[in-house]
């Protein structure tokens, strides 16, 4: 059957369905089902026969009739900060590794640390059934995260603990992680350092600056010792920037930490270009530990998140609460503890 817009020919052909593999093969629907859902009860003749009638007819399986009579997709949603970011999608890569031993897929999308952006993809997980949401939120108020319980969609918190106990969480101690980067740079003999932070709502910020200001206490320096310099996201060119500010510093401090890798990578460029020696004159930091720390012109000191592993061990807690133990599941948070990695960027005793 065909129609014709304007110049344009449209060929309308009805999706083939289940009852025309079904009378191309010979058999019942239910025959057809067993086939596609349960081969082991079908004769491998019989299986054959139907097989080569889909192959025939392309016919594809409603993955949406399926999901309606399951109750769910067999798709697992991450949604994440920024997926340009290298530590996300070490994360995937973890959370899919767990999916596919379920024989589960992983769609990942990006709320751009935008709570609005990230009320918009759990509204559209919810409505498309996912199998569940692993998700870095944004929204520091719960209030997107309160709507899908509400909704019943099961979800685990991945690089943020819990608040309370009503659902799980994997994460790292980002305040024992900025602890261990003040007590490195003061034990290094830093005593004028400077924070460039990123975005305020962003808990991973904040965990990040209190351990710093605290190690820096324990140290005996005042907090006027550490000067904030907020970015506005958490990326090259956000670090790029806070490296000109600090370059046009009177008083630079003689040391900075970096809320993430990506912001401390823009703010060794900027300090390459400007001919300041790292770490000799500006001892650099960062947090993740992603691979291209290692790499960077000057190898960058940074606090090791253990990304794949994080998106592993939450979409492990996300399958057994969704999966048949979900009536065993109970809730937990999982917070793993940080580790300095030091390298040449900040080996440097003033
Ligand atoms: O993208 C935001 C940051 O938060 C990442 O670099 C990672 O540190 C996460 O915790």
């Amino acid at each position: 059957m065909s129609r014709h817009f304007g110049e344009r020919t449209e060929n309308a052909e009805r999706m083939v369905g289940i009852k025309d593999v079904a009378r191309e093969a010979g058999v019942s629907v239910g025959t057809v089902s067993n086939v596609i859902n349960r081969p082991e009860r079908v004769s491998q003749e019989t299986r054959a026969r139907v097989q080569a009638a889909i192959e025939r007819l392309g016919y594809v399986r409603s993955e949406s009739a399926r999901q309606l009579r399951a109750g769910s997709s067999r798709l697992v949603a991450l949604l994440v900060l920024d997926m340009a970011n290298p530590f996300f999608v070490d994360l995937a890569r973890g959370a899919e590794r767990a999916a596919r031993r379920a024989g589960l897929g992983v769609v990942v999308c990006n709320s751009g640390q935008n709570p609005d952006e990230e009320a918009e993809y759990l509204a559209l997980f919810a409505e498309q059934r996912v199998n569940g949401v692993l998700v870095t939120p944004a929204d520091p108020t719960g209030r997107t995260l309160d709507t899908l319980r509400r909704q019943g969609t099961p979800f685990v918190l991945v690089d943020r603990v819990a608040p309370g106990t009503e659902q799980c969480s994997v994460s790292v101690d980002d305040v024992a992680g900025g602890a261990l980067i003040g007590r490195h740079l003061a034990q290094a003999g830093h005593r004028t350092l400077a924070y460039v932070s990123g975005p305020p709502h962003l808990r991973q910020v904040q965990d990040r600056r209190e351990g710093m200001h605290r190690a820096l206490a324990e140290a005996g320096l005042p907090p006027e010792a550490l000067l904030e310099l907020p970015a506005g996201q958490l990326d090259v060119a956000a670090g790029r920037d806070a490296g000109a500010r600090l370059l046009g510093l009177a008083q630079r401090p003689t040391a900075v930490f970096c809320a993430n890798d990506l912001l401390a990578l823009g703010v060794l460029q900027a300090m390459y270009a400007a001919g300041v020696r790292v770490p000799e004159d500006l001892a650099i930091v960062g947090y993740d530990d992603i691979e291209f720390a290692a790499a960077a012109a000057v190898p960058l000191t940074s606090v090791r998140q253990p990304a794949a592993a994080l998106g592993n061990m939450a979409a492990e807690l996300l399958l057994e609460e969704t999966g048949q133990a979900a009536p065993d599941h109970c809730h937990q948070r999982v917070v793993l503890q940080p580790e300095l990695v030091v390298r040449q960027s900040s080996l440097f005793r003033r």
